[in-house]
């Protein structure tokens, strides 16, 4: 494990043991399975290239109307619990009583990609957001508050987990590709990245 600085994101560099990983993965699959991926369209009309879905009593969802905060899946359930094991990254690292109340769960299949964007959707920016990543290598790219600056760039392994907080709380990241197949933690290849937020 070791922890660097880029730009205000502090990115803990394999964080999860490769057992770790696999009992998050293990926590997901009834998660995944009560609450499936789905693909939002966002307002422009395009598809995003990356599936999603979340746990907590809240999940993050775009339309063609614009992002939001849905207490509700797509298909008209509530969404399932955070699992205890990604709680408990996300009170290790920011030693915070208050839980997250919600998880979006990326998912990245072969070419999927996310653009530059800022996490802005919640209430109170000063609580951090805890990034996970799981599966295939990912390339994060940060910059800071303003979509033109300056951006630099930084490879996402399985098990890295990022704490987007203070400066980087709300600057623009996105992830410009994964390496697929890079990782055999996922059966079928791919990125699953977890983002623990605390929205209200
Ligand atoms: C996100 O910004 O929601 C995802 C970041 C990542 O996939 O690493
Ligand atoms: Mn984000």
């Amino acid at each position: 494990m070791s922890k660097l600085r880029l730009r205000g994101f502090e990115i803990h560099k394999s964080y999860l043991s490769r057992a770790g990983q696999r009992d998050l993965i293990d926590a997901l699959r009834p998660v995944l399975k009560a609450a499936p991926l789905f693909s939002p369209t966002i307002p422009g009309g395009s598809k995003m290239s990356v599936r999603m879905t979340s746990a907590g009593a809240f999940g993050w969802y775009a339309d063609t109307e614009g992002y939001r905060y849905v207490a509700q899946h797509p298909r008209g359930m509530g969404w399932p619990e955070i699992p205890s094991s990604i709680l408990a990254i996300w009170h290790d690292l920011t030693g915070l009583e208050r839980q997250p109340d919600c998880c979006l769960i990326n998912y990245y299949g072969e070419g999927a990609r996310m653009g530059l964007h800022q996490d802005k959707d919640e209430a109170d920016f000063s609580y951090p957001v805890v990034s996970v990543s799981l599966g295939d290598d990912g390339l994060l790219r940060v910059g800071g508050k303003n979509r033109s600056g300056k951006t630099d760039s930084v490879w996402l392994s399985s098990g890295d987990v990022v704490v987007m907080a203070g400066e980087a709380r709300l600057a623009y990241h996105g992830v410009d590709r994964i390496r697929f197949k890079s990782s055999r933690l996922l059966p079928k290849g791919g990125r699953l990245n977890l983002t623990l937020r605390v929205v209200t």
